[in-house]
């Protein structure tokens, strides 16, 4: 067991706990019985203040099949912070009816705000265009599944890197183990953010390389992680539009990558990902939603100290 009182970046799990939770949502998936009423009398709030589907309702799934209950809201205009309350005190308030919260928020930081102010964990369900720490636990969980190590991998990046909150966490977790390499995959436009590149890759002194070509890198990519571009991001409709379709994957263009390479996608697709590819052996990104609620279910019970 370990001690987190909350999680807010996928740092402040280490490579250890990190571990820990796969091995866990591992013995989940194949002893699910043994965990059915784990968290018997205990509440997850889902505080949604920005639309979701895979990642509210994997949390919610996550705490019923623990056996525990869930109260919330999927939208802000559904909650007091449509009459103006402060997160702070919305969290404040949460705190007292649930045992842990997991809190979704278009601002950046505003997990971490109620972090503070609240008696119970919170997690961050996704931060603007920050953070999404359990996302990369269920993109870990199905690297470990589909590759068996982290180390050694060369993991393309593609579409949205300048808003896309999980590309920056994924990136955040994987440069802490051995050999990793990133092909960083976009137009001019969206780019990986200077801080991303001297905070944590050359401070980290990680080798990759900047291309706006899809299939340029292709044959060497281990995982292929596309991002569909973040919409609700843009200050300008007329930019999104022209950049909205930069890429679209077929089987035609994953013809040159390696037979064991791994595409994966956090989910929900827009138009870079083309249907046929679903069938492709390659795609694991249907695997990786059902991974994604097998990890929650080991961090709700790790986060609650329950054995
Ligand atoms: C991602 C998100 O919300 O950042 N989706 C998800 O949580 N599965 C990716 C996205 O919205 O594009």
């Amino acid at each position: 067991m370990f001690e987190l009182k909350s999680l807010i970046d996928i740092t402040d799990l280490t490579p250890e706990e990190i571990d820990e939770l796969i091995a866990t949502a591992e013995d989940i998936i194949e002893n699910p019985d043994k965990y059915r009423e784990k968290c018997k009398y205990k509440k997850l709030a889902t505080l949604f203040f920005e639309p979701s589907t895979r990642t509210r309702l994997s949390f919610e799934a996550a705490m019923l099949e623990l056996g525990g209950s869930v109260i919330g809201f999927s939208e802000s205009n559904s909650s007091s912070a449509s009459k103006g309350e402060s997160v702070s005190d919305t969290v404040k308030v949460v705190s007292c009816y649930a045992d842990i919260i997991a809190m979704r928020h278009p601002k950046e930081g505003a997990p971490m705000i109620a972090s503070m102010r609240s008696d119970v964990p919170v997690i961050n369900a996704g931060d603007g265009g920050h953070n999404h720490p359990t996302q990369t636990l269920a993109d870990l969980l199905t690297i470990k599944r589909e590759k068996g190590h982290f180390d050694n991998l060369t993991i393309g990046f593609c579409g949205d890197l300048k808003f896309g909150r999980t590309v920056h966490s994924l990136i955040n977790a994987m440069v802490r183990y051995k050999n990793v390499k990133f092909v960083f995959i976009s137009p001019q436009e969206l780019k990986i953010p200077d801080y991303i590149k001297t905070e944590v890759l050359d401070a980290n002194s990680i080798q990759y390389c900047e291309t706006s070509s899809l299939e340029h890198y292709m044959s060497e990519l281990d995982i292929l992680y596309m991002t569909r571009v973040q919409r609700e991001r843009f200050f300008n409709e007329a930019d999104y539009v022209r950049l909205k379709d930069s890429y679209v994957l077929t089987n035609e263009k994953l013809q040159s990558a390696k037979e064991d390479m791994c595409v994966l996608h956090p989910l929900p697709r827009v138009n870079e990902i083309s249907v046929d590819v679903d069938d492709n052996p390659r795609a694991c990104y249907f695997k990786q939603v059902k991974n994604g609620k097998y990890i929650r279910e080991a961090l709700i019970l790790k986060m609650l100290g329950i054995e």
